[in-house]
């Protein structure tokens, strides 16, 4: 496997990372996943948008968002990949000792790599999810992407338990997002979902922001607002939306099925307008 480490592409075997990596000893640090179909970076505007926030509310100098897409394409070509979702991070750097306060000048360490992902058919149809409801116990910055993702793991070791694959996050009776992606959920005709900022926030989403649009094109209204939890439980569809997935339909919650245990309607509908535009963004890139 071919990597992006601190400015080219090396073997994995190679890639060395100091101990003092202030990503290895604090979680002092940013990252970015990011879906490509046909090599073109789905969301990519959005994404770089918010890295340069993550990294400007990090306080993180010396790497930037034109820079990062340059290293995606260089894992993927490395690769010889066209469908996969790419890693990107960037941390504060490494420094010669550990204290809390980062000396001056340091250089960030950025790693990258690509995994292999299915094409853009797959896309016809939004897969099956299981899923647990837990409290949110993160911190209140959720709108950085920190590579600090305890909070994310410890309920995801607790849906791994249930055999589900994505934790749902509630804090005082309210839906925030899910531990890697945010949470939707159709009623009649509206598709609702938490505002990002929420106080504590949440993440500002890509797959979010497109599903918005694709509800709204396909005349449904957007209601964007807090929900609670009793709200998500008596829904018509629970979806969940993130740059790895794209959008699934939840199909179990807390180890018992939900709704008819099928994948609802409006979820496979707005995976197919998420589709039909990545493929007219790719018909205008050729
Ligand atoms: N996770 N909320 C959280 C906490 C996330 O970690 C993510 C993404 C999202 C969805 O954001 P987007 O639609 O831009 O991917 C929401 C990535 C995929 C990950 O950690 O693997």
């Amino acid at each position: 496997m071919q990597v992006w480490l601190d400015g080219r592409v090396m073997p994995v075997e190679e890639a060395r990372i100091s101990p003092f990596d202030r990503g290895f000893l604090f979680g002092d640090g940013v990252y970015e996943v990011v879906r490509f179909f046909d090599g073109v970076g789905m969301a990519m505007r959005l994404h770089l948008e918010r890295l340069e926030r993550s990294l400007a509310l990090a306080g993180i100098e010396g790497f930037s968002a034109p820079e990062a897409e340059r290293v995606m394409h260089a894992v993927m070509r490395a690769e010889g990949l066209r469908d996969a979702a790419v890693y990107l991070q960037v941390t504060r750097g490494a420094a010669a000792t550990r204290t809390h306060i980062p000396p001056t000048g340091l250089r960030p360490t950025v790693f990258a790599f690509a995994s292999a992902c299915a094409p853009l058919s797959a896309l016809d149809q939004a897969a099956p999810i299981a899923v647990v409801v837990r409290p949110d116990d993160r911190w209140h910055r959720c709108e950085i992407k920190t590579i600090s993702l305890m909070g994310s793991v410890l309920p995801m070791l607790e849906a791994a338990r249930m055999e589900a694959e994505e934790a749902i996050l509630v804090r005082d009776g309210l839906v925030s997002e899910g531990s890697s992606s945010n949470v939707m959920v159709v009623r009649g005709g509206a598709v609702v979902t938490p505002p990002i900022d929420m106080d504590p926030s949440i993440l500002h989403g890509t797959m979010r922001h497109l599903a918005l649009e694709a509800a709204r094109a396909e005349g449904l209204i957007a209601d964007v607002r807090p929900l609670p939890v009793q709200e998500m439980l008596q829904a018509d569809e629970i979806i969940i939306v993130s740059s790895k997935r794209v959008l699934a339909g939840v199909t179990r919650l807390d180890g018992r099925g939900f709704g008819d245990g099928e994948v609802g309607p409006v979820a496979h509908r707005l995976i197919r307008r998420m589709r039909d535009g990545v493929q007219a963004h790719l018909a205008a890139a050729r």
